[in-house]
């Protein structure tokens, strides 16, 4: 069995997947570009292409049907960046994969702790030897109320880690789970942005919510509500957070992601002129984190990235159940 790598790395990705194609005799072809029209040619003769965030538009797949792919398997939970509409209708089917969630859970733990205590700001005067005391004083996470959008693994991994500080927390997903509960109570939004200090993201992005934190959205929140976004930027409508940060409605803002990030972040892009001016306006406020879209960055991420992705070909191939199917 014969898969297709896309954006294929070498200083992280290569030994998991050496590991995994040896212990699944599975053989790799391999191309450290984003897939594209011009280089969909590399994969002539493989039915299975693995990918990771690049986008798969409907001119792509319509090109990998007609080259004879049966599936894509994107090395990432979110699939937001590949057109399903467009797979159904060529009949190619996509899969996701699943990792550990405390990768992102661990990480959206230290940005809510990081905002909290004005860490950028700290770290900031640190560096130039200003070590002084107004305008960095901290609240703390016991005195918070927190609203936890999104309960799926990685949702409910930053509940548990929350319930250790003492918080109060609210959980909000279309679909409750029976765990939550231990230590959370769902609520609807309204009741989420009336009574949260903070709020955090775990939502997969779909059109349906897609700019759930919106001008209004953002108007119902606390006064100095705190907003962390580890999930996806098309969640938040940008436009109306930088207003909320300079109108100081929203007290502090973390961001792993934001909108429009395709093409920029995993690429060495500091010699060009960025036409991205949210991110440089964002960047600029001193209560605002930006990083970029790094919560999954962990050796036991990037692993169960690859092995699943491999394995889900193999199911599929195998005509067996695969749990990543997405499509
Ligand atoms: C995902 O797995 O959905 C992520 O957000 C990480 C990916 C961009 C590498």
């Amino acid at each position: 069995m014969k898969i297709f790598v896309y954006n294929y790395r070498e200083f992280d990705e290569a030994e998991y997947f050496r590991k995994f194609s040896k212990e699944y005799h599975v053989e790799l072809g391999i191309c450290r570009d984003d897939p594209t029209l011009e280089n969909a040619h590399l994969a002539e003769g493989y039915e299975y292409i693995s990918i990771i965030t690049t986008k798969i538009d409907r001119d792509l797949m319509k090109k990998y049907h007609e080259m004879g792919v049966k599936m894509i398997s994107t090395r990432t939970v979110g699939y937001d960046h590949v057109d399903i509409d467009a797979a159904r209708e060529f009949g190619i089917h996509v899969s996701n994969v699943s990792y550990s969630p405390e990768c992102v859970a661990d990480y959206t733990m230290m940005l809510i702790l990081m905002s909290i205590r004005k860490m950028k700001r700290i770290m900031q005067r640190a560096e130039i030897n200003d070590f002084s005391l107004p305008g960095i004083q901290g609240k703390e996470l016991p005195n918070f109320t927190v609203g936890v959008l999104g309960t799926g693994r990685i949702g409910r991994a930053v509940i548990r880690d929350l319930s250790g500080f003492g918080c109060e927390i609210y959980a909000y997903d279309k679909y409750e789970d029976e765990t939550v509960k231990k230590h959370a109570q769902y609520a609807d939004l309204d009741t989420i942005y009336r009574e949260c200090d903070l709020i955090t993201l775990h939502m997969p992005l779909f059109e349906d919510n897609y700019h759930l934190i919106s001008r209004e959205a953002i108007s119902r929140m606390k006064d100095g509500v705190i907003i962390i976004n580890t999930a996806r930027g098309g969640l938040i409508d940008t436009k109306a957070l930088i207003d909320g940060i300079e109108t100081g409605r929203i007290g502090a803002a973390a961001l792993d992601v934001i909108e429009d990030e395709f093409g920029m972040y995993y690429y060495d892009r500091k010699a060009d002129v960025l036409s991205k001016r949210d991110l440089y306006i964002l960047r600029g406020f001193p209560n605002v984190i930006v990083t970029p879209h790094m919560a999954f960055y962990t050796d036991q991420a990037v692993s169960d990235m690859v092995k699943h992705s491999i394995e889900s070909c193999l199911l599929r191939d195998e005509g067996k159940k695969d749990p990543w199917a997405v499509v």
